[in-house]
C-alpha cells in the first residue's frame, strides 16, 4: 500500500486533462518564476512589470504576492519559522496546481532562508523553477521602507523581521541577480524577460 491508500485517499491525477493539453491551448509553456528577496527590495513591483510586458507579448500569467496571500490563503500564519515554511509550502502547491493548469506564475515570497527555497524548487519541480534574487542592499530597503516596516522593526514594533532580527541567506546560483538599487525598472524587466522568454515559448514542434 502506498501512503495515500493508507490514508484512503485516492488520487485521480491521471485521469484528468493534462498539463500539456492546457499548455497546447494556451500557447506557452508554464513555469514558477520565484522572486526571493528582502521586504521593500522591489519584488512586487517587479513582478507587476514583468507580468504586464509579459500580458502584451500574449502570456498566460498570474502573479502570486505574499501579502496578498497572508491576507487570504494563509491568513493564520505569522512569521515563526514553522509558519514560513507552511506558507511556503502551500505556496509552492498552490503554485503546482497553476503549472498544471498551464500558467506561469510570478511568485513574491521573501522566503529567507535556501531551506525554504529548496522547499519549494522540489515541490514545484527543478525543470519548472526559475530562481530570481531581487537584490537590494539592505540599507536601501530601510531607506526605502516603503511600508514602514522597518522602523517599526527598528523601534522592537516587529519580531522576527527578515534583516533585521531574523535571517536572510541569499541565494548562492540563483538564475537571475537584479539589483534593484543599480537598474531601472524597465532594465530589470527587460533583464528577466531575455532569461524566461526563450523558457516560456512554445516550439510549433511542441504541439
Ligand atoms: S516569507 O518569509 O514567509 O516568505 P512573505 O513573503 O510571505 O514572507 O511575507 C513578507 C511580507 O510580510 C513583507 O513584505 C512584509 O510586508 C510583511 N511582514 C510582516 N511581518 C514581517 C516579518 N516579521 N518579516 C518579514 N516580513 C514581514
Amino acid at each position: 500500500m502506498n501512503r495515500s491508500e493508507e490514508k484512503h485517499i485516492y488520487p485521480i491525477f491521471d485521469q484528468i486533462l493534462g498539463r500539456k493539453e492546457k499548455e497546447d491551448f494556451l500557447k506557452q509553456k508554464a513555469m514558477v518564476i520565484w522572486m526571493t528577496g528582502l521586504s521593500g527590495s522591489g519584488k512586487s513591483t517587479l513582478a507587476k512589470s514583468l507580468e504586464r510586458r509579459l500580458f502584451e507579448k500574449k502570456f498566460f500569467t498570474q502573479v502570486i504576492d505574499g501579502d496578498n496571500v497572508r491576507a487570504g490563503i494563509n491568513n493564520n500564519l505569522g512569521f515563526s519559522e514553522d509558519d514560513r515554511n507552511e506558507n511556503i509550502r502551500r505556496v509552492a502547491e498552490v503554485s503546482k496546481l497553476f503549472l498544471d493548469c498551464g500558467i506561469i506564475t510570478i511568485n513574491c515570497f521573501v522566503s529567507p532562508t535556501r531551506a525554504y527555497r529548496e522547499m519549494a524548487r522540489k515541490i514545484i519541480g527543478t525543470e519548472n523553477f526559475v530562481e530570481v534574487y531581487v537584490n537590494a542592499p539592505i540599507e536601501v530597503c530601510e531607506d526605502r521602507d516603503v511600508k514602514g516596516l522597518y522602523k517599526k522593526a527598528r523601534a522592537g514594533e516587529i519580531k522576527d523581521f527578515t534583516g533585521i532580527s531574523a535571517p536572510f541567506e541569499a541565494p548562492e546560483h540563483p538564475d537571475v541577480e537584479i539589483r534593484t538599487d543599480q537598474s531601472s525598472i524597465d532594465e530589470a524587466v527587460q533583464q528577466l524577460l531575455d532569461f524566461i522568454e526563450p523558457r516560456i515559448t512554445k516550439d510549433r514542434s511542441d504541439s
